[in-house]
């Protein structure tokens, strides 16, 4: 299994979990656990639109890409906001050896061919990341454009932390590069510390960034903490 940093259809999630927002001149916005089906193939472009820039070098071009993502989530391995039944957010864990976004090495080979497809995968390689025990990690969130900024961003994450919880996890762990410090402004506001950065200039012309966070943040026995809503 190929875990691309962000990581094929398996069982679907728990159901729909207990969180809500109301904005103002929006309708509410749901959290559910899991992908809603039929809804692959948004949540895959949710993520190309967030992550493109990122896992372009590897999957380009996009209309190879969108559905090789889409063809390859593990559905239950998300959190999903929708607003009037449309999916605008979702964020992808790792739990159990599975993530979001996957694929075998011989599924991008099959994509994409066998002398374009190795290089691809070395790159893909760069971005994998194993929890250790007792971790959740979060790989992946994603906000459609036209509704960031209202809270929904930051419900997702005190999902993803109801299901660390829920799986008796620790601590939940996640990346964020350096050319995204509103991302992490976002996660240390949600409780989030940095723990390490490591530093890898080589790779910043190739994939535009040149330094990875990880950051931290305790799972709370008693649950979730509670929400600023907008
Ligand atoms: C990061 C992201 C998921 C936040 O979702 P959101 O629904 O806007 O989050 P919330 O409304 O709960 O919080 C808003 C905060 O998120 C952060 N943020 C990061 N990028 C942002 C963006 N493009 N627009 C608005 N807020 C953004 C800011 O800290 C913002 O607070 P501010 O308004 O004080 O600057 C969303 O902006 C997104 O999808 N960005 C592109 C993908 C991405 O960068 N993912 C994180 C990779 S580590």
């Amino acid at each position: 299994m190929i875990d691309f940093g962000l990581q094929s259809q398996g069982e679907r999630g728990d159901g729909m979990a207990a969180l809500d927002a109301t904005d103002p001149g929006t309708g509410p916005v749901a959290v559910q656990r899991g992908v809603p089906v039929g809804a692959e193939r948004r949540a895959a472009e949710l993520y190309w639109d967030a992550f493109g820039r990122k896992l372009g070098p590897a999957l380009n071009p996009p209309g190879k890409a969108v559905p090789f993502i889409a063809a390859h989530l593990n559905a239950d391995r998300a959190v999903c906001a929708l607003l009037d039944g449309q999916l605008v957010g979702l964020a992808g864990y790792q739990l159990g050896g599975r993530a979001l976004t996957g694929g075998s090495a011989s599924a991008v080979l099959r994509a994409y061919g066998h002398l374009g497809g190795l290089h691809r995968l070395l790159l893909l390689a760069l971005f994998e990341r194993r929890p250790a025990p007792g971790q959740l990690v979060m790989d992946g969130i994603a906000v459609a454009p036209d509704v960031r900024g209202r809270g929904v961003g930051s419900l997702l994450i005190e999902e993803v932390a109801a299901v660390a919880a829920e799986q008796d996890c620790r601590k939940i762990r996640l990346d964020v590069i350096d050319t995204n410090p509103r991302a992490r402004a976002l996660y240390e506001r949600r409780g989030f510390t940095a723990v390490r950065t490591e530093r890898t200039p080589y790779l910043r012309r190739l994939l535009g960034f040149g330094a990875v966070t990880t950051m931290h943040r305790p799972v709370e026995a008693d649950g979730p903490r509670g929400l600023r809503t907008p």
